[in-house]
C-alpha cells in the first residue's frame, strides 16, 4: 500500500473510490480516524456504500473536470487527494498546485509503486550475483540461473506469506547450484513459502522432485516456546486452510515435480523409506528417487522434534547432499540450535562444510550416514 499521507484536519478525497487500492486506503483512513470522501465518475458505483460520504466527479478527460474538482475541494474542505489511477495521478501531479493550492497529492506515482517490488528484486539479485558464496570450491557446479530467472524467483517468493529471510533464500539458491542429484525433502511447509523456493530451484537446476512433509494439524503447531507467545499466535491459525493455501501457492509452479505427505515427520520418513510413490488429489502421483539431495528441516522447533527430524531423515541424504536446519537462530527457543550443534558434533567426520546464514544452519555431508537400502515400489 502506498502510504504517504500527512494530512491533519480536513477531508481526504479518494478518487476513483472503487479501485481495490482505493478501498485499501479507505480502510487505512478509517483505522486512523481520518475524514474521507469517496468519488467516482461512474453513474452507479457499487462501492459508494463503503464510504462515509460520496460525490460524483466527471471523467478526468471531461472539459469540466478541473472546475468540478475545485468546487468539491471548496465545498468539502478537502486537504488531500489519494488516487491509484495513473492517468488521474499524472494530471493532478502536474496541475493540483495551481488548481487547489494547499491540497496535497497523498500518494507517490502508482506506476512507480507497482514497479518498486520488481526493481527491488532485481537489485537483490545483482547484489547476490556480485557476491557468490565461497562454497564447494573445486566441486562441479550446475550452470547458474540467469539474472532474470533469479529476479522472477525473488519477486514471486515475496508474494507468498511465510518466513524465509533473504539471506536464507540467497544461501538456498547457492547450495542448490552445488547440489548432487536426488529428491528435495522439506519438513514443515505450512503456507508454502520455502516450498515454492525449493520447487523452483529443483526445476531450474534439474536436481530432483520436491516432497513436502507436514501434518498441517493445529496439535503439531505447539512449540512450547518459553514465553508462550508463538503458541498463542499458532492457536489462531486453521491448519486445513493452511494446506489449501499451500496447494494454491504451489500448484502453479508444479510441473509434476511437487507433492506432499500430510503426516508428521516420523511417519513421513517411514512412508518415504517404504514407498517411492506419493499421491494426492491436488498434485496427482509423484515418483521419488528415495535418496535426498537437499533436506530442509523447518517443522516443530522443540529440541525433541528438531532432533527427531534429523534422526529420521539425515540417513537418507546422499553424499554431497545438504541438510538445512531452519531457525537455528530463533528468538523464541534454542531447539533447532541444540539439535543442529549435536548433529555436527556427532557426525564431524562425515561433514564437508557447515555454516550459518540468515536464520538457518547449512550442512553439507561428505559421506552418507546410512547404507543405501533398496526401497519397495
Ligand atoms: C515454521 S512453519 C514452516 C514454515 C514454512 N517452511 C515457510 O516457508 O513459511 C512450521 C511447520 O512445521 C509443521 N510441523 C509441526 N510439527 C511437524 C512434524 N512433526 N512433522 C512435520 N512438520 C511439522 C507445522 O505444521 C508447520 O507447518
Amino acid at each position: 500500500m502506498q502510504k504517504t499521507y500527512n494530512v491533519t484536519g480536513g477531508t481526504i478525497l479518494v478518487f476513483p473510490g472503487g479501485m481495490p487500492k482505493s478501498l485499501e486506503f479507505l480502510q487505512q483512513c478509517v483505522t486512523d480516524g481520518k475524514t474521507v470522501l469517496g468519488a467516482s465518475s461512474l453513474a452507479h458505483d457499487p462501492t459508494r456504500q463503503q464510504y462515509p460520504a460520496w460525490a460524483h466527479l466527471p471523467y478526468v478527460t471531461d472539459a469540466g473536470f478541473d472546475a468540478a474538482l475545485q468546487a468539491l475541494v471548496a465545498s468539502h474542505g478537502i486537504r488531500g487527494i489519494y488516487t491509484p489511477n495513473p492517468v488521474i495521478w499524472d494530471h493532478l501531479h502536474r496541475t493540483l498546485q495551481a488548481l487547489a493550492p494547499g491540497v496535497a497529492l497523498l500518494n507517490t506515482s502508482p506506476a512507480d509503486a507497482e514497479l518498486a517490488a520488481y526493481r527491488k528484486a532485481q537489485a537483490q539479485v545483482d547484489a547476490w550475483l556480485h557476491q557468490p558464496l565461497a562454497i564447494g570450491v573445486g566441486q562441479p557446479v550446475r550452470p547458474g540461473a540467469s539474472r532474470l530467472q533469479l529476479a522472477a524467483l525473488f519477486r514471486h517468493a515475496e508474494l507468498i506469506p511465510g518466513m524465509c529471510d533473504r539471506e536464507k533464500m540467497f544461501a538456498l539458491g547457492e547450495i542448490a547450484r552445488h547440489a548432487v542429484d536426488g529428491d528435495i525433502v522439506e519438513i514443515g511447509s505450512w503456507w508454502g513459502k520455502s516450498a515454492f523456493l525449493l520447487a523452483w530451484l529443483a526445476r531450474c537446476y534439474g536436481i530432483g522432485k520436491l516432497l513436502c512433509v507436514d501434518p498441517w494439524s493445529n496439535a503439531h503447531l505447539v512449540q512450547h516456546d518459553a514465553t508462550g507467545l508463538v503458541d498463542q499466535v499458532s492457536a489462531q491459525f486453521d491448519a486445513n486452510e493452511a494446506l489449501t493455501v499451500f496447494e494454491m501457492n504451489l500448484l502453479p509452479y508444479s510441473h509434476d515435480h511437487v507433492n506432499y505427505l500430510r503426516l508428521p515427520s516420523e511417519l513421513g520418513a517411514q512412508h518415504y523409506r517404504q514407498r517411492r510413490e506419493v499421491q494426492t488429489e491436488a498434485f496427482g502421483s509423484t515418483r521419488y528417487q528415495g535418496r535426498i539431495a537437499l533436506l530442509h528441516i523447518d517443522g516443530n522447533h522443540t529440541y525433541a522434534a528438531a532432533s527427531a527430524d534429523l534422526a529420521c531423515w539425515s540417513g537418507l541424504v546422499n553424499a554431497g547432499g545438504w541438510i538445512v536446519v531452519d531457525d537455528y537462530i530463533w528468538p523464541y527457543g534454542n531447539g533447532p540450535q541444540r539439535a543442529g550443534d549435536e548433529f555436527i558434533a556427532r557426525h564431524q567426520g562425515r561433514i564437508a562444510t557447515a555454516f550459518v546464514m540468515g536464520s538457518a544452519l547449512f550442512i553439507q555431508l561428505s559421506h552418507c550416514l546410512e547404507e543405501q537400502h533398496a526401497t519397495q515400489d
